[in-house]
């Protein structure tokens, strides 16, 4: 459940703030599912003793998810020394983590990340989604942490965004409000921009994602906030606003990002984080191939 004081005021014609306000308070706003698939490959991840055997399993009933992420692990993103041809074989090489990040990107590229009429501002959040990931992968690397855990913070942080401009588009259609004017768009992007992270948060949360997980895209606009994930959290804002200087919409300069406030907190230094600023062309790379 959304707190209501987190809705946005003046900006949604009124029939319609009313339905959203409703359906948030009661848990009942239209929530995309994972394709079978990946959902099964995220509650394989939660299981410790998780076998590869059945990992195979579960990607081999599935023909056209087993071409997308045949081709995604061949990616900048992934690929090795030699092609990956088979799904064995991605098993094997790649493993459960980075599988499972695989399938989560696969299902925002075709599912999650789609809203009638909305095309263009969806798919420049997934670039971003994106950035952002492989931004929060390379300053885990730097930090020695979980790099998979971090790209799927950051191809996650922003999920709410578009979960949430769908579901205005349904609810415009159903109370006979058209969204045919810049400020009746406009409208449906201010409120999901201010109630994006609460409900990606519990979206993935349905999803079955681990709650680290679910605090980070929670608190990504407020990483004070978050109190047992406050270092990925810390992380996810700062690859949040790298990703920014790639693609925007976000102003942001060089100059700006090295003065970071966060850059303190996770113990960056600066000739670190220009080691970051220079990755900004194999980032680029990794958004284009994903895409
Ligand atoms: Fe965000
Ligand atoms: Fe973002």
């Amino acid at each position: 459940m959304i707190a209501t004081n987190a809705m946005p005021g003046g900006h949604l014609p009124e029939p319609v703030r009313q339905l959203l306000s409703e359906r948030l308070k009661a848990g009942s706003l239209e929530m995309p599912m994972l394709p079978d698939v990946a959902a099964q490959v995220v509650q394989l991840a939660n299981d410790p003793e998780a076998d590869m055997r059945d990992l195979a399993r579960i990607l081999h009933r599935d023909q056209a998810m087993a071409g997308h992420l045949l081709r995604m692990a061949n990616s900048s993103l992934y690929a090795g020394p030699t092609p990956i041809v088979s799904l064995d074989q991605a098993v094997a090489r790649l493993g459960l983590a980075k599988i499972r990040g695989i399938c989560l990107t696969i299902a925002c590229k075709g599912e999650i990340f789609q809203a009638d009429g909305f095309s263009d501002e969806v798919r420049h959040l997934f670039k971003h989604s994106l950035a952002a990931a492989a931004f929060a992968q390379e300053i885990a690397r730097s930090r020695r942490w979980n790099v998979e855990e971090a790209f799927l913070c950051g191809l996650l942080h922003d999920v709410g965004r578009p979960v949430l401009i769908h579901a205005l588009v349904g609810i415009h259609k159903q109370v006979g409000i058209p969204l045919n004017t810049p400020e009746a768009r406009g409208g449906v992007k201010q409120a999901a921009a201010a109630l994006h992270a609460h409900v990606g948060a519990d979206l993935i949360s349905r999803w079955a994602l681990p709650v680290r997980l679910v605090e980070t895209v929670r608190y990504h606009h407020e990483p004070h906030r978050a109190t047992t994930a406050s270092q990925t959290t810390m992380m996810t804002a700062l690859a949040d606003d790298l990703a920014h200087l790639l693609y925007g919409p976000k102003d942001i300069s060089v100059e700006a990002l090295q003065s970071h406030p966060l850059l303190d907190p996770l113990n960056i230094y600066p000739d670190e984080f220009d080691a970051l600023l220079e990755k900004q062309e194999a980032v680029k790379q990794i958004v284009e191939s994903l895409q």
